[in-house]
């Protein structure tokens, strides 16, 4: 294993080339199939971290996307940890921006939307030192040319046009590690754009493992962490068409009011055809309203289009717009009631951050047990 050609152990199970085939996807998806399945009837065996950078609101598609798996997830009764990932934020930007308002924002959006500060531990990456110094071991178990040909890396650098990279964005895989390995979490409900983030987290655990964790093979420090395909996660599209995002200025965010979705709904790009069909391929514009209405009335697109029938655009955005609107009345009313009740928020944060830190501490002690570096 020390090959000194090779500091951070490369021969050693090197397959994240491997993870972005179909073969790998497919076995991703069996696997998250497989897990979905056991955590029915086991949702002790496992313990969740997801978690969001605070760059601003969240929308509906973050949503159908992930925020109502998460409850779904944590009402199975899976112990769950929520990252606040604001050290993130500064991987590809010069500052933090309103960031206090960003970190409250979400917590307001997670608590509306069914997360439970009893059951989940929702925390803040910077509150946590422990969880940030697994970093300097972590980084010693990695190569730069590895982290330099990890697609998450990749793609994250393509989007960020010709700026350099910063070193933070380069280790991005590494910290994202840290972050689910502090808390020996075995689960992490993501996309399969993430898999290859995944694979690198399991890579770091099995090295760090078989460097220190010798005396015990078959207790590791670190579990080999699975990825949990997100069911039933909803791509909700951008009201242009485009992928809905922040920077693109397409979205509904959880926050905004009835009036204001109904205003951005009028606006929604749709097409001249009256007959209202289900085609997300030929008409992603109106497919995605269709499905939209669909998910807010638990019905099925191919009905949304049918009722709508000639109504055209305008009589399918009046649709989507009652339905998307009464969807979230509840949510946004609680909303805004936690807002007001910022020493509540605040005390939410405080809680989970005390918890992440207790763990982070001992999991840091087990690193250094390992490691040999315990001192008076
Ligand atoms: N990178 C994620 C995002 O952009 C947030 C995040 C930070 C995360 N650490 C994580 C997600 C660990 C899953 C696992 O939203």
């Amino acid at each position: 294993m020390s090959n000194p050609e090779d500091p951070a152990g490369t021969d050693a199970g090197d397959d994240l080339a491997d993870s972005t085939s179909d073969a790998s996807l497919r076995r991703s998806e069996a696997r998250s199939e497989q897990i979905e399945a056991d955590l029915a009837v086991h949702p002790e065996r496992y313990r969740i971290l997801t978690g969001d950078r605070p760059t601003g609101n969240l929308h509906i598609g973050h949503y159908f996307g992930s925020l109502r798996n998460r409850v779904r997830l944590q009402d199975a009764g899976i112990d769950t940890f929520v990252v606040i990932a604001d050290y993130q934020v500064i991987t590809d930007r010069d500052g933090v921006g309103p960031i206090r308002d960003r970190v409250y924002s979400l917590v307001a959006d997670y608590l509306a939307a069914g997360i439970d500060p009893a059951r989940t531990t929702v925390f803040t990456h910077s509150s946590v030192p422990a969880l940030n110094q697994l970093m300097l071991p972590f980084l010693s178990l990695v190569t730069d040319a590895e982290l330099r040909r990890n697609p998450t890396v990749k793609s994250e650098l393509d989007a960020s046009g010709d700026r350099p990279m910063s070193g933070l964005m380069l280790t991005y895989p590494v910290h994202q590690a840290a972050d689910i390995l502090f808390c020996k979490a075995n689960l992490v409900p993501v996309g399969k754009d993430q898999l290859p983030h995944l694979e690198q987290t399991r890579v770091i655990a099995r090295r760090f493992d078989e460097r220190y964790g010798r005396a015990v093979p078959e207790a590791p420090v670190f579990p080999q962490a699975d990825a949990l395909l997100s069911r039933g996660a909803a791509n909700i599209l951008g009201l242009d068409g485009q992928k809905m995002s922040k920077s693109r200025g397409n979205t509904i965010d959880l926050g905004m009011s009835a009036d204001e979705t109904a205003k951005l709904l009028k606006r929604a790009v749709t097409d001249s055809d009256r007959r209202i069909t289900f085609d997300p391929v030929n008409r992603p514009q109106v497919s995605n309203l269709v499905n939209l209405a669909a998910l807010t009335l638990g019905r099925t697109p191919q009905e949304i289009a049918d009722e709508v029938g000639d109504g055209g655009g305008g009589g399918l955005k009046k649709l989507v717009t009652t339905a998307v609107n009464d969807y979230f009345a509840g949510h946004r009313a609680r909303r805004l009631d936690l807002v007001a009740d910022s020493g509540y928020l605040r005390d939410v944060l405080a809680d989970g951050n005390r918890r992440a830190n207790e763990v982070a501490e001992a999991t840091l002690d087990e690193v250094r047990t390992a490691m040999q570096m315990t001192y008076a």
